[in-house]
Protein backbone atom coordinates (compact mmCIF):
# COMPACT_ATOMS: atom_id res chain seq x y z
CA UNK A 1 0.00 0.00 0.00
CA UNK A 2 1.44 3.05 -0.96
CA UNK A 3 0.55 6.65 -1.17
CA UNK A 4 -1.02 7.92 -5.16
CA UNK A 5 1.11 11.20 -5.56
CA UNK A 6 4.42 9.11 -5.29
CA UNK A 7 3.59 7.82 -8.40
CA UNK A 8 1.28 10.18 -10.45
CA UNK A 9 2.94 13.62 -9.30
CA UNK A 10 6.72 11.99 -11.02
CA UNK A 11 4.73 10.45 -13.53
CA UNK A 12 6.45 6.95 -12.42
CA UNK A 13 3.69 4.60 -13.64
CA UNK A 14 6.06 2.26 -15.53
CA UNK A 15 6.10 -1.07 -13.38
CA UNK A 16 9.57 -1.37 -14.30
CA UNK A 17 10.82 1.67 -12.38
CA UNK A 18 9.95 0.38 -9.09
CA UNK A 19 10.65 -2.40 -6.78
CA UNK A 20 9.45 -3.50 -3.64
CA UNK A 21 12.25 -3.63 -0.37
CA UNK A 22 10.58 -5.82 2.51
CA UNK A 23 11.76 -6.98 5.40
CA UNK A 24 14.73 -5.29 5.46
CA UNK A 25 15.65 -1.94 7.92
CA UNK A 26 18.28 -0.75 5.62
CA UNK A 27 18.19 1.04 2.25
CA UNK A 28 20.57 -1.50 0.52
CA UNK A 29 18.58 -4.24 0.90
CA UNK A 30 19.47 -7.68 -0.49
CA UNK A 31 16.01 -9.00 -0.91
CA UNK A 32 13.76 -7.04 -3.82
CA UNK A 33 10.30 -7.71 -5.86
CA UNK A 34 9.38 -6.51 -8.91
CA UNK A 35 6.01 -5.09 -9.59
CA UNK A 36 3.05 -6.53 -11.91
CA UNK A 37 0.88 -3.39 -11.62
CA UNK A 38 -0.15 -0.05 -9.58
CA UNK A 39 -2.99 0.81 -8.83
CA UNK A 40 -3.86 4.09 -7.63
CA UNK A 41 -7.06 6.35 -6.80
CA UNK A 42 -8.83 7.85 -9.43
CA UNK A 43 -10.57 10.36 -7.93
CA UNK A 44 -6.57 11.28 -6.47
CA UNK A 45 -6.31 15.00 -6.51
CA UNK A 46 -2.80 16.58 -7.07
CA UNK A 47 -4.19 20.03 -5.59
CA UNK A 48 -5.65 19.07 -2.63
CA UNK A 49 -3.66 15.58 -2.09
CA UNK A 50 -7.25 14.10 -1.54
CA UNK A 51 -8.05 10.36 -1.96
CA UNK A 52 -3.57 9.78 -1.79
CA UNK A 53 -3.88 5.91 -1.97
CA UNK A 54 -2.12 3.55 -4.58
CA UNK A 55 -1.65 -0.27 -4.15
CA UNK A 56 1.61 -2.20 -5.72
CA UNK A 57 1.64 -5.74 -6.60
CA UNK A 58 4.24 -7.70 -6.97
CA UNK A 59 5.57 -9.81 -9.36
CA UNK A 60 5.87 -12.83 -6.88
CA UNK A 61 3.88 -13.38 -3.76
CA UNK A 62 6.06 -12.57 -0.81
CA UNK A 63 6.54 -14.51 1.79
CA UNK A 64 6.51 -13.95 5.69
CA UNK A 65 9.03 -14.49 7.58
CA UNK A 66 10.53 -13.00 10.68
CA UNK A 67 11.63 -9.73 9.85
CA UNK A 68 8.41 -9.67 7.33
CA UNK A 69 4.47 -9.48 8.64
CA UNK A 70 1.65 -8.62 7.02
CA UNK A 71 -0.26 -6.20 8.67
CA UNK A 72 -4.25 -5.94 9.18
CA UNK A 73 -6.37 -3.32 7.33
CA UNK A 74 -8.86 -1.92 9.84
CA UNK A 75 -12.57 -2.64 10.17
CA UNK A 76 -14.57 0.59 7.64
CA UNK A 77 -14.42 3.64 10.20
CA UNK A 78 -13.25 1.85 13.26
CA UNK A 79 -11.66 4.05 15.94
CA UNK A 80 -8.33 4.44 17.42
CA UNK A 81 -7.24 5.54 20.51
CA UNK A 82 -5.54 9.18 20.26
CA UNK A 83 -3.00 8.36 22.32
CA UNK A 84 -2.56 4.72 21.89
CA UNK A 85 0.30 2.94 20.53
CA UNK A 86 0.58 4.35 16.84
CA UNK A 87 3.55 4.80 14.95
CA UNK A 88 5.04 6.13 11.87
CA UNK A 89 8.36 4.59 9.96
CA UNK A 90 10.42 5.52 6.50
CA UNK A 91 13.74 6.49 5.09
CA UNK A 92 13.09 10.00 4.72
CA UNK A 93 14.54 13.41 5.78
CA UNK A 94 15.50 13.33 9.63
CA UNK A 95 14.76 16.83 9.39
CA UNK A 96 13.20 19.68 7.39
CA UNK A 97 15.51 19.76 4.49
CA UNK A 98 17.99 17.55 6.29
CA UNK A 99 19.34 14.35 5.16
CA UNK A 100 17.42 11.32 4.13
CA UNK A 101 18.24 8.15 6.70
CA UNK A 102 20.13 5.09 5.45
CA UNK A 103 18.39 3.16 7.93
CA UNK A 104 14.72 2.98 8.66
CA UNK A 105 13.62 5.07 11.14
CA UNK A 106 10.41 4.62 13.20
CA UNK A 107 8.67 7.60 15.70
CA UNK A 108 5.42 7.44 18.16
CA UNK A 109 2.74 9.98 17.13
CA UNK A 110 -0.69 10.89 18.70
CA UNK A 111 -3.78 10.68 16.51
CA UNK A 112 -4.95 14.52 16.14
CA UNK A 113 -8.76 14.94 15.54
CA UNK A 114 -9.81 16.16 12.15
CA UNK A 115 -11.86 18.15 13.85
CA UNK A 116 -8.55 20.19 15.91
CA UNK A 117 -6.86 19.78 12.67
CA UNK A 118 -8.96 21.56 10.10
CA UNK A 119 -9.08 24.86 12.64
CA UNK A 120 -7.48 27.96 11.10
CA UNK A 121 -4.45 27.65 13.33
CA UNK A 122 -3.22 24.06 11.81
CA UNK A 123 -4.70 23.32 7.85
CA UNK A 124 -7.93 25.34 7.46
CA UNK A 125 -10.55 23.26 6.22
CA UNK A 126 -8.08 21.42 4.18
CA UNK A 127 -8.11 18.18 5.95
CA UNK A 128 -11.02 15.63 3.78
CA UNK A 129 -12.74 13.03 5.75
CA UNK A 130 -9.93 10.91 3.49
CA UNK A 131 -7.28 12.30 5.68
CA UNK A 132 -6.15 12.17 9.23
CA UNK A 133 -3.32 14.25 11.65
CA UNK A 134 -0.65 12.80 13.55
CA UNK A 135 2.27 14.48 15.90
CA UNK A 136 2.24 16.53 18.72
CA UNK A 137 1.05 20.52 18.78
CA UNK A 138 4.51 21.41 19.07
CA UNK A 139 5.69 19.35 16.64
CA UNK A 140 9.03 17.78 16.22
CA UNK A 141 7.73 14.53 15.74
CA UNK A 142 6.72 13.78 12.56
CA UNK A 143 6.97 12.00 8.97
CA UNK A 144 9.02 14.10 6.44
CA UNK A 145 10.02 14.39 2.81
CA UNK A 146 11.02 11.08 1.80
CA UNK A 147 8.65 9.19 3.93
CA UNK A 148 5.91 9.47 1.32
CA UNK A 149 3.68 6.10 1.26
CA UNK A 150 4.85 4.57 3.86
CA UNK A 151 2.75 3.73 6.73
CA UNK A 152 1.12 4.84 10.00
CA UNK A 153 0.35 2.26 12.19
CA UNK A 154 -1.65 1.22 15.57
CA UNK A 155 -1.58 -1.66 17.31
CA UNK A 156 -4.86 -2.24 19.58
CA UNK A 157 -6.72 -5.63 20.44
CA UNK A 158 -3.13 -7.37 20.48
CA UNK A 159 -2.83 -6.37 16.31
CA UNK A 160 -1.28 -4.16 14.62
CA UNK A 161 -3.34 -2.30 12.10
CA UNK A 162 -2.56 0.41 9.36
CA UNK A 163 -4.40 3.06 10.05
CA UNK A 164 -2.86 5.63 7.66
CA UNK A 165 -0.36 6.27 4.66
CA UNK A 166 2.25 9.17 4.39
CA UNK A 167 0.55 11.76 2.63
CA UNK A 168 1.76 15.44 3.04
CA UNK A 169 2.22 18.20 6.04
CA UNK A 170 3.35 21.55 5.59
CA UNK A 171 7.92 21.81 6.56
CA UNK A 172 8.46 18.81 9.02
CA UNK A 173 7.78 18.79 13.14
CA UNK A 174 6.34 22.66 13.05
CA UNK A 175 4.65 23.36 15.84
CA UNK A 176 0.68 23.27 14.57
CA UNK A 177 1.83 22.10 11.74
CA UNK A 178 1.26 17.67 12.38
CA UNK A 179 1.55 15.31 9.46
CA UNK A 180 -1.01 14.36 7.03
CA UNK A 181 -2.17 10.41 6.13
CA UNK A 182 -4.36 8.91 3.96
CA UNK A 183 -7.17 7.63 6.60
CA UNK A 184 -7.11 4.01 5.23
CA UNK A 185 -10.86 3.48 7.19
CA UNK A 186 -12.71 5.16 4.84
CA UNK A 187 -11.06 3.77 1.82
CA UNK A 188 -11.34 0.67 2.27
CA UNK A 189 -13.79 -0.34 -0.29
CA UNK A 190 -11.39 1.12 -2.85
CA UNK A 191 -8.98 -1.17 -1.53
CA UNK A 192 -11.07 -4.21 -1.03
CA UNK A 193 -12.10 -4.07 -4.94
CA UNK A 194 -8.29 -3.88 -6.28
CA UNK A 195 -7.64 -7.56 -4.54
CA UNK A 196 -8.10 -10.29 -6.91
CA UNK A 197 -7.24 -13.63 -7.27
CA UNK A 198 -5.06 -14.33 -10.13
CA UNK A 199 -3.76 -17.41 -12.01
CA UNK A 200 -0.51 -15.64 -14.68
CA UNK A 201 -0.79 -18.21 -17.13
CA UNK A 202 -4.44 -17.82 -18.58
CA UNK A 203 -4.48 -14.33 -16.94
CA UNK A 204 -7.81 -15.69 -15.33
CA UNK A 205 -9.17 -13.89 -12.14
CA UNK A 206 -10.57 -15.95 -9.51
CA UNK A 207 -13.22 -14.15 -7.18
CA UNK A 208 -13.92 -15.43 -3.52
CA UNK A 209 -17.24 -13.64 -2.32
CA UNK A 210 -18.56 -14.57 1.27
CA UNK A 211 -21.21 -13.45 4.08
CA UNK A 212 -19.07 -12.36 6.56
CA UNK A 213 -21.63 -13.07 9.34
CA UNK A 214 -22.84 -16.81 8.19
CA UNK A 215 -19.41 -17.31 6.84
CA UNK A 216 -20.86 -19.19 3.86
CA UNK A 217 -19.09 -18.60 0.33
CA UNK A 218 -18.98 -18.78 -3.38
CA UNK A 219 -15.85 -19.30 -5.60
CA UNK A 220 -16.58 -18.08 -8.80
CA UNK A 221 -13.88 -19.25 -12.18
CA UNK A 222 -11.05 -21.25 -10.12
CA UNK A 223 -8.17 -22.50 -11.76
CA UNK A 224 -6.70 -26.00 -11.50
CA UNK A 225 -3.31 -24.88 -10.83
CA UNK A 226 -4.28 -21.90 -8.57
CA UNK A 227 -6.60 -24.47 -6.29
CA UNK A 228 -4.75 -25.45 -3.67
CA UNK A 229 -3.94 -21.38 -2.56
CA UNK A 230 -7.80 -21.22 -3.06
CA UNK A 231 -8.38 -23.92 -0.72
CA UNK A 232 -6.07 -22.41 1.71
CA UNK A 233 -7.51 -19.24 1.77
CA UNK A 234 -11.16 -20.35 2.25
CA UNK A 235 -9.37 -22.43 5.55
CA UNK A 236 -7.59 -19.63 6.41
CA UNK A 237 -10.25 -17.28 6.21
CA UNK A 238 -12.44 -20.04 8.25
CA UNK A 239 -15.36 -19.93 5.48
CA UNK A 240 -17.30 -22.58 4.08
CA UNK A 241 -17.30 -22.96 0.67
CA UNK A 242 -21.04 -23.98 -0.53
CA UNK A 243 -20.41 -23.43 -4.41
CA UNK A 244 -17.49 -22.93 -7.07
CA UNK A 245 -19.10 -21.76 -9.91
CA UNK A 246 -17.89 -21.26 -13.63
CA UNK A 247 -19.22 -18.49 -15.65
CA UNK A 248 -18.76 -20.90 -18.74
CA UNK A 249 -16.89 -23.69 -20.38
CA UNK A 250 -13.35 -21.98 -20.42
CA UNK A 251 -10.82 -22.62 -23.68
CA UNK A 252 -8.01 -21.18 -21.77
CA UNK A 253 -7.47 -22.99 -18.50
CA UNK A 254 -8.82 -25.71 -16.99
CA UNK A 255 -11.63 -25.23 -14.46
CA UNK A 256 -10.41 -25.76 -10.15
CA UNK A 257 -13.86 -26.71 -9.84
CA UNK A 258 -13.16 -30.67 -9.96
CA UNK A 259 -9.92 -29.98 -7.19
CA UNK A 260 -11.46 -28.08 -4.78
CA UNK A 261 -14.37 -30.84 -4.79
CA UNK A 262 -11.76 -32.76 -3.34
CA UNK A 263 -9.95 -30.07 -1.73
CA UNK A 264 -13.14 -29.06 0.22
CA UNK A 265 -15.66 -31.82 0.21
CA UNK A 266 -18.89 -30.79 0.04
CA UNK A 267 -18.28 -27.83 -2.40
CA UNK A 268 -20.88 -28.08 -5.00
CA UNK A 269 -20.03 -27.26 -8.75
CA UNK A 270 -21.68 -25.27 -10.98
CA UNK A 271 -22.52 -24.08 -14.78
CA UNK A 272 -24.91 -23.23 -16.52
CA UNK A 273 -27.02 -25.76 -18.10
CA UNK A 274 -26.79 -24.26 -21.78
CA UNK A 275 -22.71 -24.99 -21.44
CA UNK A 276 -22.80 -28.41 -21.72
CA UNK A 277 -20.74 -29.34 -19.43
CA UNK A 278 -21.20 -31.58 -16.20
CA UNK A 279 -21.84 -29.90 -12.52
CA UNK A 280 -23.69 -30.81 -9.75
CA UNK A 281 -25.91 -27.75 -10.33
CA UNK A 282 -26.52 -26.50 -13.47
CA UNK A 283 -28.41 -23.09 -13.89
CA UNK A 284 -30.07 -20.76 -16.02
CA UNK A 285 -31.17 -16.90 -16.66
CA UNK A 286 -32.98 -15.93 -13.52
CA UNK A 287 -31.65 -18.60 -11.21
CA UNK A 288 -30.26 -17.55 -7.95
CA UNK A 289 -26.99 -18.27 -5.58
CA UNK A 290 -27.86 -18.23 -2.40
CA UNK A 291 -24.83 -17.74 0.03
CA UNK A 292 -25.23 -16.30 3.86
CA UNK A 293 -27.66 -13.21 3.42
CA UNK A 294 -26.65 -12.41 -0.31
CA UNK A 295 -27.28 -14.29 -3.82
CA UNK A 296 -25.85 -13.99 -7.03
CA UNK A 297 -28.06 -13.88 -10.18
CA UNK A 298 -27.33 -15.60 -12.91
CA UNK A 299 -28.02 -13.76 -16.03
CA UNK A 300 -27.89 -15.52 -19.11
CA UNK A 301 -25.27 -13.64 -21.80
CA UNK A 302 -24.52 -15.79 -24.68
CA UNK A 303 -22.04 -15.07 -27.43
CA UNK A 304 -18.63 -16.08 -27.13
CA UNK A 305 -20.39 -19.58 -26.01
CA UNK A 306 -23.39 -20.49 -25.31
CA UNK A 307 -23.23 -21.26 -21.64
CA UNK A 308 -21.98 -18.23 -20.83
CA UNK A 309 -23.19 -16.50 -17.38
CA UNK A 310 -23.24 -13.18 -15.89
CA UNK A 311 -23.33 -13.27 -11.97
CA UNK A 312 -25.21 -10.15 -10.29
CA UNK A 313 -25.18 -9.68 -6.81
CA UNK A 314 -28.56 -9.16 -5.48
CA UNK A 315 -27.78 -5.32 -5.14
CA UNK A 316 -26.90 -4.60 -8.53
CA UNK A 317 -23.55 -3.37 -6.71
CA UNK A 318 -21.36 -5.53 -8.73
CA UNK A 319 -21.40 -8.18 -11.45
CA UNK A 320 -19.07 -10.72 -12.78
CA UNK A 321 -19.15 -11.24 -16.60
CA UNK A 322 -16.76 -13.72 -17.18
CA UNK A 323 -15.58 -13.08 -21.37
CA UNK A 324 -18.92 -11.88 -22.32
CA UNK A 325 -17.47 -8.59 -21.40
CA UNK A 326 -13.84 -7.25 -20.65
CA UNK A 327 -12.57 -4.44 -19.48
CA UNK A 328 -12.23 -2.52 -22.71
CA UNK A 329 -12.54 -5.36 -24.48
CA UNK A 330 -15.12 -8.59 -25.10
CA UNK A 331 -14.57 -12.40 -25.09
CA UNK A 332 -13.80 -13.94 -28.77
CA UNK A 333 -16.55 -14.64 -30.99
CA UNK A 334 -14.53 -17.25 -33.42
CA UNK A 335 -14.90 -20.35 -32.07
CA UNK A 336 -17.02 -22.46 -29.07
CA UNK A 337 -20.72 -21.79 -30.54
CA UNK A 338 -19.51 -17.96 -30.89
CA UNK A 339 -21.69 -15.24 -32.17
CA UNK A 340 -21.19 -11.33 -32.80
CA UNK A 341 -24.48 -10.74 -32.45
CA UNK A 342 -25.59 -12.53 -30.06
CA UNK A 343 -22.91 -11.18 -27.57
CA UNK A 344 -23.77 -7.78 -28.85
CA UNK A 345 -27.05 -8.39 -27.57
CA UNK A 346 -26.53 -10.04 -24.83
CA UNK A 347 -24.02 -7.42 -23.14
CA UNK A 348 -26.63 -5.03 -24.32
CA UNK A 349 -29.58 -6.06 -22.79
CA UNK A 350 -28.24 -8.00 -19.78
CA UNK A 351 -24.82 -6.09 -18.43
CA UNK A 352 -25.15 -2.42 -20.13
CA UNK A 353 -28.53 -2.42 -18.51
CA UNK A 354 -27.38 -2.66 -14.52
CA UNK A 355 -26.85 0.74 -12.95
CA UNK A 356 -23.87 2.68 -14.59
CA UNK A 357 -22.02 2.61 -10.69
CA UNK A 358 -22.01 -1.33 -10.74
CA UNK A 359 -18.64 -2.67 -10.60
CA UNK A 360 -17.73 -5.22 -13.06
CA UNK A 361 -15.40 -7.74 -12.96
CA UNK A 362 -14.21 -9.92 -15.55
CA UNK A 363 -12.89 -13.43 -15.85
CA UNK A 364 -9.66 -12.18 -17.60
CA UNK A 365 -7.26 -8.98 -18.10
CA UNK A 366 -3.95 -9.12 -19.86
CA UNK A 367 -2.75 -5.41 -18.93
CA UNK A 368 -3.40 -5.97 -15.19
CA UNK A 369 -6.41 -4.11 -15.15
CA UNK A 370 -8.66 -5.61 -12.79
CA UNK A 371 -12.20 -3.70 -12.22
CA UNK A 372 -14.37 -1.60 -14.58
CA UNK A 373 -17.95 -0.46 -13.90
CA UNK A 374 -21.34 -0.29 -16.29
CA UNK A 375 -21.14 3.76 -16.57
CA UNK A 376 -17.37 3.36 -17.99
CA UNK A 377 -17.71 0.69 -20.42
CA UNK A 378 -20.63 2.05 -22.25
CA UNK A 379 -18.81 5.30 -22.58
CA UNK A 380 -15.01 3.67 -23.36
CA UNK A 381 -15.51 0.28 -24.28
CA UNK A 382 -13.83 0.41 -28.01
CA UNK A 383 -16.08 -2.38 -29.37
CA UNK A 384 -19.21 -2.40 -27.72
CA UNK A 385 -19.99 1.45 -28.10
CA UNK A 386 -20.28 0.96 -31.86
CA UNK A 387 -23.47 -0.41 -33.80
CA UNK A 388 -23.93 -3.94 -33.92
CA UNK A 389 -22.69 -4.41 -37.74
CA UNK A 390 -19.63 -2.57 -36.96
CA UNK A 391 -19.66 -4.39 -33.92
CA UNK A 392 -19.60 -7.68 -35.67
CA UNK A 393 -17.32 -6.74 -38.62
CA UNK A 394 -14.66 -6.01 -35.80
CA UNK A 395 -15.23 -9.25 -34.43
CA UNK A 396 -14.88 -11.04 -37.79
CA UNK A 397 -11.96 -9.77 -38.32
CA UNK A 398 -9.96 -10.37 -35.02
CA UNK A 399 -7.53 -13.02 -36.40
CA UNK A 400 -6.70 -14.34 -33.21
CA UNK A 401 -4.41 -17.57 -31.90
CA UNK A 402 -6.16 -20.15 -30.96
CA UNK A 403 -5.78 -20.65 -27.40
CA UNK A 404 -2.97 -22.44 -26.72
CA UNK A 405 -4.89 -24.76 -24.18
CA UNK A 406 -8.38 -25.34 -26.04
CA UNK A 407 -7.61 -28.86 -26.84
CA UNK A 408 -6.98 -30.18 -22.94
CA UNK A 409 -8.78 -27.48 -21.74
CA UNK A 410 -12.74 -27.64 -23.34
CA UNK A 411 -12.51 -31.79 -22.83
CA UNK A 412 -11.58 -31.47 -19.32
CA UNK A 413 -13.73 -28.74 -18.50
CA UNK A 414 -16.65 -30.24 -20.07
CA UNK A 415 -15.70 -32.70 -16.86
CA UNK A 416 -15.50 -30.17 -13.99
CA UNK A 417 -11.73 -29.73 -14.65
CA UNK A 418 -11.16 -33.69 -14.11
CA UNK A 419 -8.72 -34.99 -16.85
CA UNK A 420 -8.82 -38.35 -17.55
FE1 LIG B 1 -13.66 -18.02 -22.29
Amino acid sequence: MSAAHCFILSSFLAVSRWKVHAGSASLNPTVSHSIRSIYYNGLYNSETNDYDVALLKTSQPMGFSETLRPVCLPRTRQQFQSTGNCWISGWGHVSEGGQLSPVLREARVHLISSQICNQSTHYPGMISPRMLCAGYPDGKVDSCQGDSGGPLVCQEDGLWWQVGIVSWGEGCGRPNRPGVYTNITVLLDWVYHRLQLFEPVSCTYTYLLADERTKEAVLIDPVLETANRDAKLITDLGLKILYATNTHCHADHITGTGMLKKLLPGTKSVISKHSGAMADLHIQDGDEIQFGNFFLEARSTPGHTDGCLTYVLNDQSMAFTGDALLIRGCGRTDFQQGCPKTLYHSVHSKIFTLPDSCFLYPAHDYTGQTVTTVGEEKRLNPRLTKSEAEFANIMNNLNLKRPAQIDVAVPANLKCGIQD
